[in-house]
Formats: C-alpha cells, sequence, structure tokens
C-alpha cells in the first residue's frame, strides 16, 4: 500500500481574534506559502498496532504507546479512532512535518491537526467530508487551546476566507480585489492558549470593559468584510490599525509586535496589527503593491525574524 499524504495551509487572521471566542466575528484567510504535511505508510511486518510517530519538530520519533497519555498528538489519534470505534490503529508509522513556525499565530496546531485527520482517515479507508474534518480538528484545537473559537480549524480545513461568528453558519468570503499582506515574525514564541487564558482573566475581572472591547472589535470586523467584499482594499488600513490598538488595550500585544506595527505604518502600509493569540509571534502589514518592498526591508530593520509576503487572491484569480 502506497504512503498516503495530506497537508493543510497555515492560516492568518485578518480582525477579530480573541473578541471571536466571545461570540464576536472575525476574519481569517489561509496562507498557502507556509503548510503542515502528514504522511502514513503502513508497516504491516511489525507486529500488530504498532505505530511509529515521527514529528521532527515537536522533538518526536517514538512508538505512540510510549507518548504520554497528556501528548496532544497521541490524543489527537485517540479523537480519530474513536470516530472510527477502533481500539487501536493497523502497524504504521505517522509523520507530521510542518514549515509553519508553533507559537506564532499561523496556526500550525489547526494546520496539523487537519493534515492528520486527513491522513490517518484516508489510511484507514474513510473519506471525511470537510465538515467532519473541521468538526475533529475543532476538537483537537481544544486539546491544544482550551477554549478555541473555531476559527483556525475552520479556515485551514476549508483554505478560503472566512467570516466567521461562533455557532454560526460558516460565511466564506468571495473577494472581488487581490490585496497583499506582509506577515512578519517577532520571532518571539507565544501560546495561544496563554493569550486566551490571560483575556479570559482580565474579563472576568472587568467584564465591561473587556465586554466593550470586544464588541468595538467586532464592529471593526463588520466594517473590514464590507470593504473587503467592495474591493475596497486601502479603506481596511485604518480598521485594522484600529484593532491593533484594542488588542493592545486587552494586553495581548508586545513591545516588538508594536514597533513592527510603527515600522510598517511608518513605511506606507495602508494598516498593521498583530495576528493571532499575540503576546509576541506575527503582525500583517496591508500594502499596495507600490510600497509591499519598502515595508518589508522597514519590518526586517525593526527585527522581524522572518518576513512573508503573501498575495490574497481574488476569487476570480483562484478559478483561472
Ligand atoms: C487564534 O488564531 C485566534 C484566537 O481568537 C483564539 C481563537 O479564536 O480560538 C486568539
Amino acid at each position: 500500500m502506497p504512503a498516503i499524504s495530506r497537508s493543510a495551509p497555515g492560516k492568518l487572521i485578518l480582525c477579530g481574534e480573541h473578541a471571536v471566542v466571545y461570540g464576536q466575528p472575525a476574519i481569517a484567510l489561509p496562507v498557502m506559502q507556509i503548510c503542515s504535511k502528514t504522511m502514513v505508510s503502513a508497516k504491516p511486518l511489525t507486529s500488530r498496532g504498532t505505530v511509529r510517530i515521527i514529528a521532527p519538530k515537536l522533538g518526536i520519533d517514538q512508538d505512540l504507546s510510549t507518548l504520554p497519555a497528556t501528548s496532544p498528538i497521541k490524543r489527537s489519534l485517540e479523537l480519530i479512532m474513536d470516530h472510527f470505534h477502533l481500539d487501536h490503529l493497523p502497524a504504521c508509522e505517522i509523520r507530521v512535518s510542518s514549515n509553519i513556525p508553533i507559537g506564532s499565530g499561523l496556526g500550525s496546531s489547526a494546520s496539523s491537526s487537519v493534515s492528520l485527520v486527513r491522513a490517518v482517515a484516508e489510511f484507514l479507508g474513510h473519506r471525511l467530508s470537510e465538515p467532519e474534518i473541521n468538526q475533529l480538528a475543532y476538537e483537537m484545537e481544544r486539546i491544544y487551546h482550551g477554549t478555541p473559537s473555531g476559527i483556525d480549524n475552520t479556515v485551514v480545513t476549508f483554505a478560503k476566507p472566512v467570516y466567521f461568528v461562533r455557532e454560526k453558519p460558516i460565511e466564506f468570503l468571495d473577494i472581488p480585489k487581490s490585496f497583499e499582506l506582509i506577515i512578519a515574525d517577532t520571532g518571539i514564541h507565544a501560546s495561544t492558549a496563554q493569550a486566551v487564558a490571560g483575556v479570559k482573566e482580565q474579563y472576568l475581572k472587568s467584564p465591561n470593559k473587556f465586554g466593550a472591547l470586544f464588541e468595538k472589535i467586532g464592529n471593526l470586523s463588520i466594517q473590514t468584510r464590507q470593504h473587503l467584499l467592495a474591493g475596497q482594499i486601502a479603506e481596511m488600513g485604518p480598521l485594522l490599525t484600529q484593532n491593533h490598538h484594542y488588542l493592545k488595550q486587552m494586553g495581548v500585544s508586545c513591545p516588538q509586535l508594536d514597533k513592527l506595527v510603527s515600522a510598517a505604518l511608518k513605511s506606507g502600509a495602508y494598516g498593521a496589527k498583530l495576528s493571532g493569540g499575540g503576546l509576541g509571534g506575527n503582525m500583517l502589514a496591508l500594502v499596495d503593491h507600490s510600497s509591499a518592498q519598502t515595508v518589508e526591508e522597514s519590518l526586517v530593520n525593526a527585527g522581524a525574524t522572518s518576513v512573508i509576503h503573501s498575495r490574497v487572491h481574488s476569487s476570480a484569480e483562484i478559478t483561472e
């Protein structure tokens, strides 16, 4: 049996992170330049049920049975086995690789989860629907993040721009005009679970203040969606920058993220903000094609450890 290999992209939150956990809308985009991949190969000659897990980025190269019960990858595989009413997997090797930096706001856990579900399900002879993959990946995200909104697994599963509101039908965005983003990494690893837990703690202490901030961020997402659907790219800029200021007030920015945001704005970006859980990780700058290179250089000069120049394709460009 040939090895089965499935991949999934990274993601970026254009606006609305954190507020989305509290029922406000947010917009997320797939990032196709980065991805994770899971390869499953049958090992029929090894003893029954021996499953080797190789995940170099997590420092794992061992049998599944020897992983601790708390290991996210072990728990994720248990979710898949439960879904298919199995008490063990056939002997195989599962190799998970990724070029998405961990703890950087670019969806590394959601992407690995989606590629894992896809590859293992197919290895077991099942073709899951996209909503089923999304649901399983959401349950895996709960292992990694505690109380995720579900936006990360959704954008990664469907690999399409989404306007997402918790427990509402997913709206896929038909983008009429392409635009460009520069995504820059602070190089600081940050845990989304920790950022989400920190916001929750603050919210419980000051529900009025945080409730108002969530609502303001939700309004920014509503307006950003309108501009996005109207092809008014530059008009989204100030909304994204305002979103960054609200996130800063919520305590999820950090000096390096603020420095990158201000470097992007000074060098001509339409708008800039942290993206994802914050406390480190990546920020994004919305740019016109003519200023993309200048913004990129100024982000590197301001200390970005890596920069991705990403084009968000219009729906017409995608179907070409
Ligand atoms: C992380 O990409 C986005 C957060 O809003 C968490 C979530 O929605 O699950 C910070």
